[in-house]
Parts: C-alpha cells; sequence; structure tokens
C-alpha cells in the first residue's frame, strides 16, 4: 500500500525544496496526492512546483497555492529575490493551480481520506495552523504531520547548532497551533539536517545524469549556493520526507515542544524537553551517509 502524502512547501527560496518534491516523485512508497505552497508568493511557488511536475511527465498531483503571510499577519516576509530563477520562463505564467485554497485543499483531502493522510511540512506552518482552526475535525483524522523545522538542542551536537530554526521563525504562531494540536507529529529539526549537506561531488552526479529535469535542478542548486557564498548545503527538507519512504535512516525520540513566540531575542525558539508519553517524536540521530547515497540515488534515477 502506498502511503498517502501532501507535501506543503515553501519552494523557490532554499533548493531543497525542489529536491524533495523531487524525491517524493521518484518514490514508488509514495502516492503524493497533492502539493500546497505557502509564505510569500504562494502563486510563484506553485508555478515553480507545476514546472517540476511537467519537466517529470507528470500532470495529474493537483497542486494549490496558500496563505502568503503569516498568522497575525504581523512579522515580514523573508523574500531574497532569486525565486523562479533557473526554472521558470515568461511561458510559465501560464501555469496555474487549482482553484482551489491550500487550506480548503489540505481540509477536503483530509476529510475525504479519514486516517490516511500524513502531511509533510517542509515550510512555515501557515497553512497547516489555518486549516486546524478553520476544520478541528481534521485533527482526528490526518494520520500525522512529519515537519522539517525546529531545533532540539538537547542532543550530543547541541553546541554547534543554532537557537532558532527558519520555517518556525517565519510563523511562531502557526507552529505553535500545530504543536499544541495533539496530532501526531514527527519533528526532523536542524539536530539532524545539519548532518545531511551535499557537495560538488554530489552535484557532479546529478549533472552526469542530463536530463532536463536534472539539468533544471543542477542550476536551482548553483543559484542558491551562489546566494549562500557556499560550495554546499543541507538537504533538510528531503531528509524530512524521506521519513515517509525509509523511516529508519532517523532515530527518534518522543519530547513535549514549546515554541516561544514572545521573547524578546528568542521568538521562534523550540524548546524540547523528553516525555515518553508526548504525541509528538523529535529526531534525534540520522545515518547521513546512507541518506545521502539514497538521496542522489533516487534523484538521478532514469525512472
Ligand atoms: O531551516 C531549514 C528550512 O528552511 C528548510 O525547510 C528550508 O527549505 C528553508 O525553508
Ligand atoms: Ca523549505
Amino acid at each position: 500500500m502506498k502511503k498517502k502524502i501532501i507535501i506543503d512547501t515553501d519552494t523557490g527560496t532554499d533548493v531543497d525544496d525542489a529536491v524533495a518534491i523531487t524525491l517524493a516523485l521518484k518514490s514508488p512508497e509514495l502516492k503524493v496526492e497533492g502539493i500546497t505552497t505557502v509564505y510569500g508568493n504562494t502563486l510563484l511557488r506553485a508555478q515553480i512546483v507545476l514546472k517540476l511536475l511537467k519537466l517529470m511527465g507528470i500532470n495529474d498531483v493537483p497542486v494549490a497555492a496558500g496563505v502568503e503571510k503569516p498568522l497575525l499577519r504581523e512579522r515580514d516576509i523573508w523574500w531574497p529575490g532569486h525565486e523562479g530563477k533557473g526554472i521558470l520562463t515568461d511561458e510559465d505564467k501560464n501555469l496555474k493551480p487549482v482553484d482551489k485554497h491550500a487550506v480548503d485543499f489540505i481540509i477536503e483531502k483530509i476529510m475525504e481520506n479519514p486516517g490516511e493522510i500524513t502531511l509533510v511540512t517542509i515550510g512555515p506552518l501557515t497553512n497547516i495552523a489555518a486549516a486546524i482552526i478553520k476544520e478541528p475535525k481534521i485533527i482526528e483524522n490526518v494520520k500525522e504531520i512529519v515537519m522539517m523545522g525546529g531545533v532540539a538542542r538537547i542532543f550530543d551536537n547541541a553546541p554547534e547548532l543554532p537557537y532558532i530554526e527558519h520555517n518556525i521563525k517565519c510563523d511562531p504562531e502557526a507552529a505553535r497551533v500545530v504543536f499544541n494540536s495533539q496530532i501526531p507529529i514527527t519533528m526532523v529539526g536542524l539536530d539532524v539536517t545539519l548532518k545531511v549537506p551535499i557537495n560538488r561531488s554530489h552535484l557532479q552526479k546529478i549533472k552526469n545524469v542530463g536530463t532536463d529535469l536534472t539539468d533544471t535542478l543542477v542550476r536551482l542548486i548553483e543559484i542558491w549556493w551562489e546566494f549562500l557564498k557556499s560550495d554546499s548545503s543541507c538537504m533538510h527538507d528531503p531528509l524530512a520526507l524521506s521519513y515517509c519512504i525509509k523511516p529508519e535512516f532517523l532515530e527518534t525520540m518522543n519530547c513535549k515542544v514549546i515554541v516561544e513566540t514572545q521573547g524578546k531575542h528568542t521568538v521562534g525558539q523550540t524548546i524540547v524537553i523528553p516525555d515518553e508519553n508526548s504525541n509528538i517524536k523529535v529526531a534525534c540521530g540520522v545515518d547521513s551517509d546512507g541518506f545521502i547515497e539514497f538521496l542522489i540515488g533516487r534523484i538521478c534515477s532514469k525512472n
């Protein structure tokens, strides 16, 4: 039985969302029921997803654009400006998402498939929080959330880690709604995702494939590395997505998670406390080499 997932993404800024979407669509273990976009220009993000689908020859996965501003509408949007470069042409302005808001799409899919849908969240949590607020019945009807977000800082590598992670920081109020919802959650945070970088040798392997899809991914990776002024970056979102395919790459620990929304210097911080009765699993260890080999293999596969 294929696992039914919806991916909620802020693709276009960090390249790892595009890699995660490609991984999902190249994985026979998954049935992607839809892809929703969140944060900033969600129509442009939806067009990026639609272009990726087109490059893979897929035309039966619905894409829905979602909420543009954080829940309380008081926080600035981080939009570096390279979103769409390297993938969208003038012609792609005609690519149209479905005529349904992402929040309604998520609610309807969950309610039509009770207990079956896994939400894979790889961006800020605004759409998911809005869906929970609009239709609280999804709490009992969604299977689980697999989330790239947060940082626990309670494991061995804590001293090397930042205090705050982007997806939570961009909309901490939404993250709080989601963490407090009682939905079963697996949080894949910076504790593990910073251990899975790709570098120039991985890029070369993707380049060697030479399809329109892989050439586009290579361009997107190069644009992101130019922005970072680096020649490597972490595969945060693909690692979270891989938990739906091969959970054995990650070790987890049950923990309570509190999101800081008000501290002067700590807005967006996730405070993580081990608690064996919690509905939240937090990733605490990763088979980095095994995961990267798997990821590059799937991205480079011809089918
Ligand atoms: O902190 C990493 C997260 O921020 C990832 O989802 C990445 O795509 C960026 O959005
Ligand atoms: Ca992302």
